[in-house]
């Protein structure tokens, strides 16, 4: 059983590990160095943005989201970045994260959440479209891998405000309401 809960101090040494633990291709997603202790602890004290993990009855972290808002003229929107433990793929565990991210969006007032995906990666989009999320741009070459190799990156956005009966769909306003 995954518990998926906020991110607090407790649980930094076992964020830590778990970045450890992911493969270097998937750490790209994070745009920060999280091999760097320093940076997952500050998180813990991050008022702005919200960080989330997927924690085992045994406090191993396996998962991972942040709705991280962006600035000035874009204050409005979020970014989502979800990612799981390879171990623990395909047990419904990244839905879930992103499922919780864009409930904490809606609680932070957000009106519109983005999430980037290399375009090849079959599997996320297909995850964040059968939530609501929509194709919105395609940035050609726009990632390089560490092999050099350049890949489209794909933007999907969730008009989080505006899609109630989106959310009613995927059982997230029963959520909303609960939570
Ligand atoms: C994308 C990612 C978060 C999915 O995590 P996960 O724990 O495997 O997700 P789930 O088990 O909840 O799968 C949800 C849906 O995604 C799709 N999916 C996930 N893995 C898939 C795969 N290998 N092949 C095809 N579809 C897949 C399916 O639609 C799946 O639903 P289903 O199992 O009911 O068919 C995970 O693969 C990951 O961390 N990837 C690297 C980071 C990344 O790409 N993040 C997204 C951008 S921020």
């Amino acid at each position: 059983m995954t518990d998926v809960r906020r991110l607090e101090p407790s649980l930094i040494p076992a964020a830590q590990a778990f970045f450890r633990r992911i493969p270097e291709a998937d750490r790209t997603f994070f745009k920060e160095d999280v091999l760097d202790g320093a940076t997952v602890s500050s998180w813990a004290h991050d008022e702005r943005s919200r960080r989330l993990v997927g924690v085992e009855e045994d406090g191993t972290v396996v998962g991972y989201a942040a709705v991280i808002p962006l600035h000035g003229w874009s204050s409005h929107v979020g970014e989502l970045r979800v990612v799981t433990d390879p171990g623990r793929r395909r047990q419904g565990l990244g839905r879930d994260l992103a499922r919780r991210g864009l409930i904490t969006a809606i609680e932070l007032g957000l009106d519109k959440v983005v999430v980037e995906v290399v375009a090849d990666q079959t599997a996320a989009v297909a995850m964040f479209q059968a939530l609501g999320f929509e194709g919105e741009a395609l940035l050609r070459d726009h990632v390089r891998d560490r092999d050099g190799k350049v890949r489209d990156l794909l933007v999907l956005a969730h008009g989080v405000q505006d899609t109630h009966a989106i959310l009613a769909a995927t059982g997230i306003e029963d959520a909303v309401a609960g939570s």
